[in-house]
């Protein structure tokens, strides 16, 4: 069979739900990281509760900063709100959209290196403020990550403690000494806000030029599929447009 045959069998739908799901392919697993470490334990089971883990298999630079057991048991957060969903949006403060190596770290400049957190990517962060300000300090030979709001606004820092495993290029996990909190990140208020609610039918229904492959997806029940498995990280749809579908032969079964 032709190239071109196999692509023109291939309906815009089927070509959407691949893409998408091809991602997954390659996947890294963290649990699987991080399951060596006994003390990182508490950690690991908040990545798979809050659902972040899954946002991370999808990824191939960066870097994750784990807190043990003693300092997460210790967190006032924590224990104030040990089943908050928000609690999701600290722990993306932890993952770093950036692999660092050891080496990485001891090159960092002393004074300033702003780095882009998974918490930046889902847009409820206050302006930069889901980047975190990692600086290294060759006297002492520490790295310290926090917020990079005013030193004395800063809500919290951590040090790193060491590096637990890497996948070179891929994924590097380093032990830290305490939680990181983003600034203006207010864990009770927030916790009544409203889920975002996404709704992708509505959207492409008010994108006007999404009408076709709107009622296709809802009737395949795909969309419910992608809106729970959205999981309050954002997603990205490559949705053909009406006119796509009009160039196909009307005996074209979808
Ligand atoms: C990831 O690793 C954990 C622990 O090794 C394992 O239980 C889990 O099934 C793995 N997940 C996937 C998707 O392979
Ligand atoms: C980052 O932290 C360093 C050291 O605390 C500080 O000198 C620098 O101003 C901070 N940068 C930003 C952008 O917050
Ligand atoms: C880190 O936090 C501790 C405790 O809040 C504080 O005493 C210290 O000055 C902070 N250090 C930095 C570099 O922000
Ligand atoms: C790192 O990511 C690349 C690109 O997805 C993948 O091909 C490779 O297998 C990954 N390496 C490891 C060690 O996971
Ligand atoms: C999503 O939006 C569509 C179109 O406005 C509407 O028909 C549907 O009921 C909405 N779904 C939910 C779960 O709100």
């Amino acid at each position: 069979m032709a190239v071109s045959q196999i692509i023109s069998d291939f309906t815009p739908i089927i070509m959407l739900y691949l893409l998408l799901h091809s991602t997954f392919i390659s996947a890294v697993n963290i649990t699987h990281l991080l399951s060596p470490y006994p003390d990182l334990s508490d950690f690991s089971d908040l990545l798979s509760t809050t659902t972040v883990v899954a946002d991370l298999t999808q990824r191939t630079s960066l870097t994750l900063l784990a807190v043990p057991n003693s300092f997460l048991r210790t967190s006032e957060l924590i224990r104030r709100s040990p089943s908050s969903t928000n609690i999701a949006d600290v722990i993306r403060y932890h993952v770093l959209l950036q692999y660092l190596s050891l080496h990485d770290l001891r090159r960092l400049p002393p004074s300033d290196k702003l780095i882009t957190t998974l918490f930046q990517t889902t847009g409820r962060a206050t302006n930069n403020f889901g980047l975190v300000n990692v600086t290294y300090d060759d006297k002492t030979d520490t790295t310290i990550v926090r917020s990079p709001a005013a030193y004395s606004q800063a809500p919290s820092n951590a040090t790193v403690i060491s590096l637990i495993n890497n996948l070179p290029y891929n994924v590097s996990i380093y032990s830290v000494n305490s939680l990181i909190v983003p600034y203006g990140f207010n864990l009770l208020s927030s916790e009544s806000r409203p889920p975002l609610g996404l709704n992708i039918s509505k959207a492409l229904i008010d994108g006007h030029n999404f009408n076709v492959a709107a009622s296709m997806l809802a009737a395949s029940g795909v969309v419910q599929e992608f809106e729970s498995d959205e999981g309050g990280a954002g997603i990205t749809l490559f949705v053909p447009t009406d006119d796509a579908f009009s160039d196909l032969p009307a005996s074209a079964n979808f």
